[in-house]
C-alpha cells in the first residue's frame, strides 16, 4: 500500500468514481481483492429479534473467518478464525481496547477490571490476580458445597411436593449467593430471600442487557434520565448496591485493623476469605471508587456466567441420558455421600469434561468485544485505527472447519487422560475464558463452582424437562439466557451408595487370586 493507498484515498475525496478508481489501482499494485476484507451484505434487520450470535454464525459460513457488517453509519469486523483471535488477544494485544464494551458498562463497572484499559487495567489486574491464589479457591469448594446443599433442599421440598422448577431463576440466585460470599463476604441468601439488595442487583443486571442489545443509547439523554421511571429505578438500585458495598467495605477495614496482619502471599483470612478482604489486608485504598468498581465487576462476571453454564449444562444433559448415567457412576464412587473437597477437584474427571463441552456449545459470553488502537494487519488483510470487532467465539466453537460433530454434545471428545481444554492447548479454537492477558482470572474458581454444582445435584436427583415445558429458545444479554425459562421435574435418586475408591482395587485384587 503506502503511496498508491495515499493516493487513491486523496483522489478518492476528490470525487473520483470508485470503480474507476479501483481499476487503475488494481493494476498499480495488482492485489487489491486480496486486501480487501469481505463485506457482509443482506439484511440484518433479524438482529434485534433473535440472539444475534445467530445470524453471524450464518454469515461466517458464507463469508469466512473475518467479514464487515454495517448497519447504517455503524460497521464491525466479525471474527470467527482461531489465528486472528489469537492475534487480536494475545500476540498483538496491545494495540486492542474493550471499545463499546467499555462504553456499555460505564454505569455499573466504571473503571473495574472488565471494561478497564492501558495503565489501570494494568495496575488492577496486578492487584487482583494475587486474591485468587489457590488457597482461596480450595477454601472456595466449601462455600460452593454448602450454597449448593440449600438448593437440594429447596429441591428436596419440590420433589415432594411433585411440583415443576424453573431452573435458570434457582441457578442464577445459587451463584449470586455464591458470589456475595466469595467477592465480598456477604450473605444475599438469594435462595430463601428477596430483599431489597437482591431485586437491586437483578435491576442493575437488566439495565446492562438492555444497554448490550439497545441500537442507540437513548440512556445518554440528559432528560431521559430524569423522567423515565425505569431510569430511576436503576439509579436507585445503583446506590442501593454502592451504599452496600461501602458499609462492607468499612466493616472489613475494620476487622483487618483489628488483626495482627502478617500478610503474605497465599494469605486467607479464616473468618472471612473474600477477595475484599485480600485487597484490603494487601494496602488497597478503601476510600478509592476504583475498588467499589472492581467488585461490582466481580459480582456481575461471577454470577450471571455461572449461572448460564449450569443452565445450559442441565438442559443439554437433559437430552443425553447416558451422559447422565456416566456422570452418577463418576460422582458416586469419587464423592459417595460426602461434601466435594479440593482434592476431588481432579478426580472428577468426567464431571469437568461435561462442564468443558457445555461451555464449547454454550460460551458465556458468546462473543468477544475489541477495538482497535492502531492500524494493524490481520493475516493478509490491513486494517485501521479505530474499527470495533466482535470475535465469535461462538462461531470458533461451533466451526464445522475445526471440530467432529461441531453440534453434538459430546464429552467423549474431550479424552479423561488428556489435558483440560483450554485456550492455549487448543490454539485459540476454544475460548471459555478468553485468552491472553485479558483472561478471565475467575476461571479456576468458575470451574470448581461448576463442578461443585453439577456433582452434587445429579448425586441427589434425576431432572427431566417438565411435561409441557416451554421450548428452550436462546436469547442474549452479556450471557445466553432461555427466552422462557428451564422448567424441569425432579425426582429424588435412591440415596447413593458409599463407595470410596480403593473398594475397587481391593475387589481386582480378590478377584486375581
Ligand atoms: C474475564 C468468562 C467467571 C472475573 C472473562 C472473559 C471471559 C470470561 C470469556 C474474557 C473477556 C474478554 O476478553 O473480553 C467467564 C466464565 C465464567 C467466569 C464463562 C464462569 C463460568 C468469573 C468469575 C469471576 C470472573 C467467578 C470473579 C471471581 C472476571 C474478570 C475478567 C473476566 C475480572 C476481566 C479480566 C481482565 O480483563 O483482565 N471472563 N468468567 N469471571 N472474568 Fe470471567
Amino acid at each position: 500500500s503506502g503511496f498508491p493507498s495515499v493516493l487513491r484515498n486523496g483522489l478518492s475525496k476528490l470525487g473520483f468514481p470508485r470503480e474507476i478508481l479501483k481499476l487503475i489501482f488494481n493494476w498499480v499494485d495488482g492485489n487489491d481483492d486480496y486486501l480487501k476484507i469481505p463485506e457482509a451484505k443482506g439484511s440484518i434487520s433479524a438482529i434485534r429479534s433473535e440472539a444475534f450470535f445467530i445470524p453471524l454464525y450464518e454469515l461466517y459460513l458464507t463469508y469466512g473467518g473475518i467479514f464487515r457488517l454495517t448497519f447504517g453509519p455503524k460497521s464491525f469486523l466479525i471474527v470467527s478464525d482461531p489465528t486472528i483471535a489469537k492475534h487480536i488477544l494475545k500476540d498483538n494485544s496491545k494495540a486492542y481496547s474493550k471499545g463499546i464494551l467499555a462504553e456499555i458498562l460505564d454505569f455499573v463497572m466504571g473503571k473495574g477490571l472488565i471494561p478497564a484499559d492501558g495503565e489501570i487495567w494494568r495496575v488492577r489486574r496486578r492487584a487482583i490476580v494475587p486474591a485468587l491464589h489457590q488457597k482461596y479457591v480450595a477454601a472456595m469448594i466449601g462455600l460452593f458445597g454448602q450454597a449448593t446443599d440449600r438448593l437440594c433442599k429447596k429441591l428436596d421440598v419440590a420433589a415432594s411436593d411433585g411440583e415443576d422448577v424453573e431452573m435458570e431463576s434457582l441457578f442464577s440466585r445459587l451463584t449470586l449467593d455464591i458470589i456475595g460470599k466469595a467477592v465480598f463476604n456477604y450473605d444475599f441468601d438469594s435462595l430463601t430471600n428477596d430483599t431489597g439488595i437482591v431485586e437491586a442487583v437483578y435491576t442493575v443486571l437488566r439495565e446492562a442487557e438492555e444497554r448490550s442489545v439497545a441500537p442507540m443509547p437513548i440512556w445518554e439523554i440528559p432528560i431521559w434520565k430524569e423522567i423515565s421511571p425505569w431510569q430511576r429505578k436503576v439509579k436507585e438500585a445503583l446506590k442501593l448496591i454502592n451504599d452496600t458495598l461501602d458499609d462492607l467495605i468499612a466493616i472489613c477495614k475494620r476487622m483487618v485493623d483489628e488483626e495482627e496482619l502478617q500478610f503474605h502471599e497465599d494469605y486467607v483470612n479464616e473468618k472471612d476469605p473474600s477477595i475484599l478482604h485480600f485487597l484490603v489486608a494487601s494496602g488497597d485504598d478503601v476510600s478509592s471508587k476504583q475498588l467499589r468498581d472492581d467488585l461490582m465487576t466481580m459480582l456481575i462476571a461471577g454470577h450471571e456466567t455461572s449461572a448460564a453454564v449450569l443452565t445450559w449444562t442441565f438442559y443439554l444433559l437433559s437430552k443425553e441420558p447416558s451422559v447422565v448415567s456416566k456422570l452418577q457412576d463418576e460422582v458416586d464412587s469419587v464423592l459417595g455421600d460426602r461434601y466435594p473437597t479440593i482434592e476431588d477437584m481432579k478426580k472428577l474427571k468426567y464431571t469437568t469434561r461435561v462442564i468443558n463441552e457445555s461451555l464449547r456449545l454454550y460460551p458465556q459470553p458468546p462473543v468477544l468485544i475489541r477495538r482497535s488502537l492502531e492500524d494493524d494487519m490481520l493475516g493478509k488483510y490491513p486494517i485501521k485505527r479505530g474499527e470495533d470487532f466482535f470475535i465469535s467465539v461462538w462461531n470458533l466453537h461451533r466451526s464445522p472447519h475445526l471440530w467432529e460433530d461441531a453440534d453434538k454434545f459430546n464429552p467423549e471428545r474431550w479424552p479423561l487422560d488428556g489435558p483440560t481444554p483450554n485456550d492455549t492447548n487448543q490454539n485459540f479454537r476454544y475460548l471459555p475464558f478468553g485468552g491472553g492477558p485479558r483472561k478471565c482470572v475467575g476461571d479456576m474458581f468458575a470451574s470448581f463452582e461448576n463442578v461443585v454444582a453439577v456433582a452434587m445435584l445429579v448425586r441427589r436427583f434425576n431432572f427431566q424437562m417438565a411435561l409441557g415445558a416451554p421450548p428452550v429458545e436462546m436469547t442474549t444479554g452479556a450471557t445466553i439466557h432461555t427466552t422462557q425459562g428451564l422448567k424441569m421435574t425432579v425426582t429424588r435418586r435412591i440415596k447413593p451408595p458409599i463407595m470410596p475408591v480403593f473398594n475397587k482395587r481391593e475387589t481386582t485384587i480378590l478377584l486375581d487370586h
